[in-house]
């Protein structure tokens, strides 16, 4: 029992420690905010995605609070997020293999735009890639 605790105590202090790097290198709720509003914001003005994300969402602010609860708990592994991401995405009818790929690329170009830094960057985009795989995998892609 003691060496089941102290493995969780080394857990929470190694997740701790590593919040704590994240939150010095600038990830923060104030940047994970600017991140989702400019994305969406580009997203919604795309002639690709923004036909199908404006099918599904007529109220953006609660989609926009959700995303930034959603990334605090992909990247700073804090559980602030409790949402259902398949269900949500395998209801979309005509998405192709492209449009995740505008997505990503998206995604990355507001990155860009708001951090010169490449750890940042790297932070995001590699779970949100990891993230895009699994989705479009499980959806029935038009191509
Ligand atoms: C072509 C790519 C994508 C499209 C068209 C798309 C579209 C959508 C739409 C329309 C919703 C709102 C569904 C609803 O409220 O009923 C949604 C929700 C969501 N999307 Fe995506 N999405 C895409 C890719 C991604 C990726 C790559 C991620 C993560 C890295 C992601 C994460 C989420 C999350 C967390 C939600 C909220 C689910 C919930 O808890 O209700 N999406 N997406």
């Amino acid at each position: 029992m003691d060496i089941v605790l102290r493995n969780l105590e080394e857990i929470q202090s190694t997740r701790k420690a590593r919040q704590q790097h994240l939150r010095n290198l600038g990830i923060d709720e104030a940047f994970i905010g600017q991140l989702v509003e400019s994305f969406y914001l580009k997203v919604r003005s795309d002639a690709e995605l923004g036909p199908i994300f404006g099918a599904e969402i007529s109220d953006w602010g609660p989609h926009l609070d959700k995303m930034k609860l959603f990334w605090q708990s992909v990247v700073l592994k804090e559980n602030v997020y409790s949402g259902k991401p398949v269900p949500a995405h395998m209801k979309l009818k005509g998405v192709r293999s492209s449009h995740f790929e505008k997505w990503l690329s998206l995604f990355s170009e507001t990155l860009t735009e708001l951090t010169d830094s490449k750890e940042i960057h790297r932070e995001f985009i590699e779970p949100a890639s990891r993230i895009a795989q699994r989705l479009s995998s499980m959806m029935n892609l038009v191509d």
